[in-house]
């Protein structure tokens, strides 16, 4: 089995933006800008915005983090996206979900402009994802696609399943994959709760996707021998990190594998500073 080690391929692909922005920087007479708004105190985010935040100091990519109470109303998370737009030093903005539920997260994601969206998840990005349009796309299925790609294997004319149709995750993973293209190309089942006899879908996969926040969701009858197997869940059971995925026994069945943590989760994050440097390109006009 080959183990998809997203850790060491996010550190290569950090490494990659860096001496792209160092030749950036002093050429626009500024870095790319990401600022990142975390509301509340969920112990999670505050976790996902230090590692974001370690991640642009590693790039060159300035970081301007906004940490706001929990209380912080509609108005006022509006009035902060406005001038995060109007702020020509800023090249991306990211919310970090969930807000607290008194808040309009939908509201806000689609305030943000659609060229500092580095989220992807306006309606704007997502549609001209759906077109097969260049544009800003969502981070964690964008990372599952490249880790697929620097271990050269392509889902053109196979068979992919992707379990959870989350905005975030499943629908636009599902959208990647049957767009034209060697990391494409691929006949998609998209399953979710409603799905009958989903284990039988998936074990008809070439690839199977798990993005259903269910810990050890995917278990061995439900692949079949040679697939590979992409996790994209994060769990967390008895003070421990495991995926969607039921890791040790599928890994006899699994031709290749990402591990949790260290698999989709760094990718991720990689493809935030990629967002980012591309924003930045756009925003400065360089080619
Ligand atoms: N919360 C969980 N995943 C994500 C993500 O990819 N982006 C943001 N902004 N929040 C998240």
């Amino acid at each position: 089995m080959i183990l998809l080690d997203g850790k060491a391929t996010a550190k290569s692909i950090r490494s990659e933006l860096a001496t792209q922005v160092a030749e950036l920087t002093p050429k626009f007479g500024r870095a790319p800008g990401l600022a990142v708004i975390l509301v509340g105190d969920d112990p999670a985010s505050q976790v996902y915005v230090r590692n974001k935040e370690r991640a642009c100091a590693e790039v060159g990519i300035a970081s301007f983090p906004h940490r706001l109470p929990a209380a912080t109303t509609q108005e006022e998370l509006e009035a902060l996206i406005a001038a995060l737009n109007a702020d020509d030093t800023v090249d991306g903005i990211l919310l970090q979900l969930p807000v607290p539920v008194c808040l309009d997260s939908r509201r806000c994601l689609e305030l943000i402009h659609p060229d500092k969206d580095v989220d992807g998840f306006h309606p704007r990005n997502m549609g001209r994802l759906a077109q097969g349009l260049p544009g800003l796309q969502p981070c964690t299925p964008a990372g599952v696609i490249e880790l697929l790609r620097r271990y050269d294997l392509p889902t053109q004319g196979k068979t992919a399943v992707v379990v959870g149709r989350s905005n975030i995750v499943g629908r636009p993973l599902s959208i990647m994959l049957s767009q034209p293209g060697r990391f494409g190309d691929a006949t998609v089942t998209l399953c979710h709760s409603r799905t009958p006899d989903l284990p039988a879908k998936c074990r008809e996969a070439d690839f199977v996707f798990a993005a259903i926040g269910k810990p050890r969701f995917v278990t061995c009858d439900m692949v079949k021998d040679g697939a590979v197997v992409v996790d994209i869940g994060i769990n967390r059971v008895d003070q421990c990190l495991v995926g969607d995925c039921d890791f040790k026994p599928l890994c006899a069945h699994a031709a290749a594998m990402t591990p949790v943590p260290g698999g989709i989760g760094p990718m991720t994050i990689a493809m935030l500073m990629k967002n980012a440097v591309q924003a930045y390109r756009k925003h400065v006009g360089a080619k």
